[in-house]
């Protein structure tokens, strides 16, 4: 066969790697980082996807998990163990509350919620068996920004790690580890693939030998991510960086537009000069405040379907950060397993819509915004 040198990396679609002899096998267990084995320890497409995101974290080291859930689950397991209690911003993705509410609970791990106002001070909500925060650097749905360097001291003040989900803002806009977090956790699915056809996570760790626990976990739970997704993801990456311009420069134009709109009655984006925590956003953000926003119509049925309908290019599709832009219902898709009760505290009505702001042309989206609205 001819000499292949391809410019991008192939995809090693393949469950094993061969080995000449038992020489060659133990060569692998001296140096695992320099040979392949099996794609549930490590594939040279996850492995490329890793380093990477970890280069645009700053971090020690990474691994791809097979989505942001159980990158957050690997994540946790770095850190915690059955009788271990750990803390939760209040303000959080539905599906991260519901694992550790309904699920690391019943594994023994212990959870308690901090509203936002109290994430600063913690001694209240510490315990000697505490052991982790989590938090997200912008909150799902309502755009809460977290000062990530303030939370980092009172962490290590409490003896406790910080664990971000950073989602939300990317490494683009915000670098959480250069802030003094501990573990940074990623929906590949979201942002950094960026077209919405794969799912996907990743961990990134300060320390060395915190990634190499995650990366126990993630090989010994089989939370792996296959080749191919993790070829796709790596592929999506490479355009981030333009994206979230125009993610972001889109989402300003939106956010203003419907700030000003009669029949919106709130708008939530970080980018907006009322938002409680602009200045916050501003400075960690390198003035860039990211593609998504939420926003209140009538807490009304009808209304929102309406709305929904009469959208013709911006469909109701229950995930985010793609291309092109869509909407979703946090009340009834993402943030659906918490009680009514936590819904409201939250704030998240019949009424909030969050809108993931694609790359589209900024006018072709405030017209379809805009004839939509006409129509409620
Ligand atoms: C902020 C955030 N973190 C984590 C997740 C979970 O990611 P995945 O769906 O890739 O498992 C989501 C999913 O929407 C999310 O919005």
């Amino acid at each position: 066969m001819a000499q292949i040198h391809p410019k991008t990396t192939p995809i090693y679609q393949t469950s094993v790697f061969t080995f000449e002899d038992l020489n060659d096998l133990e060569l692998y267990f001296d140096q695992p980082d320099h040979k392949y084995m099996y794609t549930r320890y490590g594939n040279p497409n996850s492995d490329e996807l890793a380093d990477e995101v970890n280069s645009l974290e700053g971090g020690a080291g990474a691994v791809a998990t097979s989505s942001g859930m159980s990158a957050i689950l690997t994540a946790v397991l770095t850190y915690c163990q059955s009788g271990d209690h750990l803390l939760c911003a209040e303000e959080i993705y539905g599906g991260s509350a519901a694992l550790l509410s309904q699920e690391l609970t019943r594994m023994g791990v212990a959870v308690s919620y901090v509203p936002g106002e109290k994430l600063y001070s913690l001694a209240e909500y510490v315990q000697p068996n505490t052991k982790l925060l989590l938090a997200e650097t912008m909150s799902n749905p309502l755009l809460q920004v977290v000062d990530l360097q303030r939370l980092a001291s009172e962490t290590k003040r409490a003896g406790i790690k910080l664990l971000i989900d950073n989602t939300f803002a990317t490494p683009v806009i915000t670098k959480p580890l250069h802030l003094g977090v501990d573990m940074v956790i990623h929906s590949v699915t979201k942002y950094l693939s960026g077209h919405s056809d794969v799912t996907a996570g990743a961990v990134v760790a300060a320390k060395a030998e915190d990634i190499e626990r995650s990366k126990q976990i993630m090989r010994v739970y089989g939370l792996n991510l296959s080749p191919f997704e993790s070829w796709l993801a790596a592929r999506g990456l490479k355009t981030l960086n333009v994206r979230m311009k125009q993610h972001c420069f889109n989402a300003l134009a939106v956010a203003e537009y419907l700030y000003s709109h009669p029949k919106v009655e709130q708008v939530w984006y970080p980018g907006l000069a009322q938002h409680p925590q602009h200045k916050l956003a501003k400075g960690q953000g390198s003035g860039m405040f990211g593609g998504m926003l939420s926003f209140r119509i009538e807490d009304d049925l009808d209304t929102v379907n309406t709305f929904m309908r009469a959208l013709k290019h911006i469909p109701f599709a229950p995930s985010l950060a793609g291309v092109s832009s869509s909407i979703s219902h946090p009340l009834r898709t993402s943030h659906r397993s918490l009680s009514a009760e936590q819904q409201q505290k939250l704030g998240i009505t019949l009424g909030v819509i969050r809108l993931s702001v694609g790359i589209e042309e900024t006018v072709d989206l405030l017209a379809d915004l805009a004839q939509a609205l006409d129509k409620v």
